[in-house]
């Protein structure tokens, strides 16, 4: 069994002292850095592009678990590739071909991520569930942190985990949106692997104790 992992946000990190809390992430006891790429059209919301990407791989030595909300997103999988990211997430409602964008992460040499909108039906993923190596469930709409977690989550943890045990396939849980350390180990005991937290983290006057926190309550 995967132990869970803890996968702070740097959407909510000061981006005037990126490389700071990069480090911080670092430091801690979390498991991945999850970086939010938005392009203003997928989401109404532009977060940073490739050079800001760049100057986080330069500090991070945790996996990047690059996390993609923009449209038509195999235009850019080599060049995410190139700048390090670990596991590469496209949104299952921006891929027309998505087994066809999958096998390409898979053949740049990243780990393959599906991720669904909270109005996404798991069921969906019931024919590229073998190709995936992980379902990121948003919690919240995406595009913006500090959003209120949406509750029918567990239910879609429940949906996810039977299919991927109907499969017996590998692919992990990540959860997206909203937790913090009341959900936390409600969420991690429904059946998620990977847990993303934004502002829980980096609004906290002590984010690496935080993360400590989170680690804590899913072990
Ligand atoms: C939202 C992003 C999230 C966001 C989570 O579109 O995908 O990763 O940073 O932020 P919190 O934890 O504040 O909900
Ligand atoms: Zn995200």
């Amino acid at each position: 069994m995967n132990k869970p992992k803890i996968a702070p946000s740097l959407l909510a990190a000061d981006f005037g002292n990126l490389q700071r809390d990069v480090e911080l992430v670092n430091r801690s006891e979390a498991d991945w850095h999850h970086i939010d790429i938005m392009d203003g059209v997928f989401v109404p919301n532009i977060s940073f592009g490739m050079p800001v990407l760049k100057a986080i791989a330069s500090h991070a030595t945790k996996p990047l678990d690059v996390h993609l909300m923009i449209v038509d997103p195999d235009r850019y999988i080599d060049t995410f590739a190139d700048l390090g990211a670990a596991v590469l997430t496209v949104h299952y409602e921006a891929c027309t071909h998505l087994h066809r964008t999958l096998q390409a992460i898979k053949n740049a040499g990243m780990q393959t991520g599906v991720a669904l909108n909270p109005h996404t039906p798991v069921s969906l993923l019931s024919e590229i569930i073998e190709d995936t190596d992980l379902v990121c469930l948003m919690s919240v709409n995406p595009g913006f942190g500090g959003q209120s977690f949406i509750e029918n989550t567990y239910q879609k943890i429940k949906e996810l985990k039977e299919l991927i045990q109907l499969r017996n396939t590998e692919t992990l849980i990540e959860i997206d949106g909203g937790v913090n350390a009341d959900n936390a180990k409600m969420l991690v005991d429904t059946g998620a692997n990977v847990l993303v937290a934004g502002s829980f983290v980096f609004n906290s006057s002590d984010p690496e104790e935080t993360i400590r926190l989170l680690k804590q309550k899913v072990s």
